[in-house]
């Protein structure tokens, strides 16, 4: 992997708009498969930056290098096949259907027919949308939120291996938002496509981004991953934008996997309750996380309220919801552990087998670092 696309001192001043830079010697580089978030107050540049990528704006000096190529002399509109490319506004053709519009650049790279609605089909179920309820509408008959989901679908049909995303994610209510920003993270595992990816929201930047660019009237004040943006910001401006909580944003930065302890007080619901009296008084703790011969989560087991006539585990055994799978990020974690009164958390795999428990405790030593 190697730096996929470099920006060396790229400033642009708008014509009739005096001398002021609306970017101003920006300079970062990005390897192949990262995401760069950029995030700055409005009007600091951001869409300006990411225009000059795929040169629907013109630089006014300094060089973007894209995977070892000048974009000056590229043709533009085969650079502009090559880059994904996300609008803030949308930008979809109302005269199209919601399939035509997503099957734009597939299109023009001339897929065949059978690969293009795969494609369609695809990328509609990965933005919500189902394709039959969707694909044969107008934009115009579709939400805001649908619309912009809709772009973002258009702009990763053609595969291509630089995105330029425009606050994609802008008008999509918080519980869409999410499903998209994690589904399009888990295609990213897979896919390593090198993004520029604007946004106004930290969190978003946060969560999203490899690096973050964080951008103040043009230029820019701090280029780092998150975590190093929040336990170090540059100077008050980065601190200020980054806010007052940012410990507890890196809180979304680890898995709860990466700070669990591997030694659960586990019992198999089968063993007899005798059994569990035993553990109990051996580790003295109150609550047993009861699991079948799987190694599978059954519920917990509460010392204090063992029934009378018990005589197997499973008989003690009440149903929970304190667990949590391992890629979850600390902020649920902590979240869950302070929802119940176990004062740990289950953590455990897709298949619901126990892997582990977390306390605040380990939450506290992994931001400690
Ligand atoms: N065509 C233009 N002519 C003159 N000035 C422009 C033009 N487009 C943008 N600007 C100015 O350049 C600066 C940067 O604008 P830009 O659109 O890049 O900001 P942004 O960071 O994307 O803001 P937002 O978060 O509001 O989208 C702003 O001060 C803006 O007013
Ligand atoms: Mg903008």
């Amino acid at each position: 992997m190697g730096t996929m696309l470099s920006l060396q001192k790229v400033t642009k001043i708008y014509p009739g708009a005096g001398h002021v830079k609306a970017v101003d010697e920006l300079t970062f580089d990005l390897e192949e498969g990262e995401i760069c978030t950029l995030v700055g107050p409005s009007g600091c540049g951001k869409t300006t930056a990411m225009k000059m990528i795929n040169r629907l704006i013109s630089i006014t000096s300094g060089k973007i290098i894209i995977d070892g190529k000048d974009i000056s002399r590229l043709n533009t509109i085969e650079l502009r096949r090559s880059i994904g490319y996300v609008i803030q506004n949308i930008g979809l053709f109302p005269n199209m259907t919601i399939g035509e519009n997503i099957a734009i650049i597939p299109k023009l790279l001339k897929w065949d027919r059978a690969k293009i609605d795969e494609k369609v089909q695809r990328l509609l179920e990965i933005v919500n949308l189902g394709p039959d309820e969707y694909k044969d509408r107008y934009p115009n008959e579709l939400s805001g939120g649908q619309q912009q989901r809709i772009g973002v679908a258009r702009g990763m049909a053609g595969d291509p291996p630089i995105m330029l995303m425009d606050e994609p994610f802008g008008a999509i209510d918080p519980i869409n938002r999410e499903h998209l920003q994690n589904e399009f993270l888990k295609i990213q595992e897979k896919v390593k496509k090198t993004i520029v990816f604007v946004t106004h929201d930290i969190d978003e930047a946060i969560k999203m981004g490899d690096k973050i660019c964080l951008l103040k009237d043009g230029h820019l004040v701090q280029f780092a991953s998150p975590e190093e943006m929040l336990t170090h910001p540059k100077n008050d401006f980065v601190a200020d934008f980054a806010g007052g909580d940012r410990t507890l944003k890196r809180l979304n930065l680890f898995t709860v996997k990466r700070a669990m302890k591997d030694n659960p007080p586990i019992i198999n619901q089968d063993e007899t309750i005798e059994t569990a009296r035993n553990l109990f008084s051996e580790i003295s703790i109150r609550y047993l996380i009861a699991v079948n011969s799987e190694g599978r989560l059954t519920g917990m087991i509460d010392n204090q309220d063992i029934p009378d006539k018990a005589s197997l585990v499973k008989d003690a055994v009440a149903p929970t919801n304190a667990w949590l799978t391992a890629q979850s990020n600390l902020k649920d974690g902590l979240s869950e552990i302070f929802t119940h009164d176990y004062g740990f958390l289950i953590v455990v795999d897709d298949a619901k087998k126990v892997l582990g428990w977390l306390h605040t405790e380990d939450i506290k030593e992994t931001l400690k670092g």
